[in-house]
C-alpha cells in the first residue's frame, strides 16, 4: 500500500514538473492552507534539498515570507562546508522582522557556519530613493553578489495577498489590480501569461539575473496559491525545482 502511494506521487511529481515546465517537483502531503504539518513537511524537504545540492564557497540568495522563514528550523547544525555567503534577495516586506530576507539569511548563516550580508531597507522605495539608493557602494556590493549566486531559495505569493502584506496604498493596490497580477515573487507582480505587469521599487535581484542561477529553489504550498504558480511557472526558469504539497499540485493538475 505504501508503496503504491510512493509511486502514485512519484508519478504525479513528474506530470506536474512537465506540465510547469521545470526540473522537478517535490510534493509533500497535505495542504499548507490549514494544516501546519504541511507547513513544516514543506520546509523539510526544502531543508533537505539545500542540503543535498550544497558545496563549498556558494553565495546563496534567500527571499522572506512565512515558508522560507521556517526552512531555518529544518537545517542541521553543521560546519560541513566552507565559506557560504548568505544574502537577502531583497529589502524587507511588512513590519514582521522575523519574516524578513534579511534576517533569515543570518539564520541560515548561523547554522551552517556561514557569513551573511544584509539589505536594509524598505521594501518599496520612492523614485528619489531609489536612484540614490542605487549609487551607494554597499548596494553596488549587493547587486555583485547577485550576478555571483549559486542557489536561491524563494517564495511565491498570491498578488493581492502580498499586495495587503505590503500595506500597498490605494493607487499600487488598484495598478496590481488593472495589470491583471495574479502572481508574486521577487517583488515583481504576474499576470496570467506568466508576464511580469508591475514591479515594486526596490533594491534587489532582476528577474532576468535569474536566468543565470544554476539552482533555483521554490517553495510554496496550499490550494489557495495554486493560480499563483501557475502564472509564475509560465515564466520562471527552467531549471527551477519547486517543493509543493497535495494541496496545490492536485488544484494544478485539475486546472491545467
Ligand atoms: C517571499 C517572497 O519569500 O515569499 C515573496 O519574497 C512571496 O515574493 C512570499 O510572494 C510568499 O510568502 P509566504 O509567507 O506565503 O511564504
Amino acid at each position: 500500500e505504501l508503496v503504491r502511494e510512493w509511486s502514485g506521487r512519484l508519478q504525479k511529481e513528474q506530470q506536474l514538473a512537465k506540465k510547469l515546465g521545470i526540473k522537478e517537483v517535490i510534493i509533500v502531503p497535505g495542504n499548507a492552507d490549514h494544516d501546519e504539518n504541511t507547513q513544516m513537511l514543506l520546509s523539510q524537504e526544502a531543508a533537505k534539498y539545500l542540503e543535498s545540492i550544497l558545496t563549498d564557497d556558494k553565495v546563496i540568495a534567500v527571499t522572506g515570507g512565512t515558508t522560507i522563514a521556517s526552512i531555518s528550523n529544518f537545517i542541521h547544525d553543521t560546519t560541513k562546508w566552507k565559506n557560504l555567503m548568505f544574502i537577502a534577495a531583497r529589502g524587507g516586506v511588512g513590519k514582521d522582522v522575523r519574516l524578513q530576507a534579511n534576517t533569515i539569511a543570518s539564520l541560515f548563516s548561523d547554522k551552517m557556519n556561514g557569513s551573511y550580508r544584509t539589505l536594509y531597507m524598505p521594501d518599496s522605495l520612492s523614485e528619489d530613493a531609489y536612484t540614490t539608493m542605487k549609487k551607494e557602494p554597499f548596494i553596488q556590493e549587493m547587486m555583485d553578489l547577485y550576478e555571483r549566486t549559486n542557489i536561491i531559495i524563494h517564495g511565491i505569493g498570491d498578488a493581492f495577498e502580498m499586495a495587503r502584506r505590503r500595506n500597498s496604498n490605494d493607487e499600487e493596490m488598484q495598478l496590481i489590480k488593472e495589470a491583471g497580477s495574479v502572481s508574486e515573487a521577487f517583488g515583481y507582480y504576474f499576470n496570467d501569461a506568466g508576464e511580469a505587469v508591475h514591479r515594486i521599487r526596490t533594491i534587489g535581484v532582476q528577474l532576468k539575473q535569474l536566468m543565470n542561477i544554476e539552482y533555483l529553489l521554490a517553495v510554496a504550498g496550499g490550494t489557495a496559491k495554486a493560480k499563483a504558480l501557475i502564472s509564475y511557472f509560465k515564466q520562471a526558469p527552467a531549471q527551477t525545482v519547486l517543493v509543493t504539497d497535495e494541496g496545490a499540485a492536485n488544484e494544478i493538475l485539475h486546472i491545467l
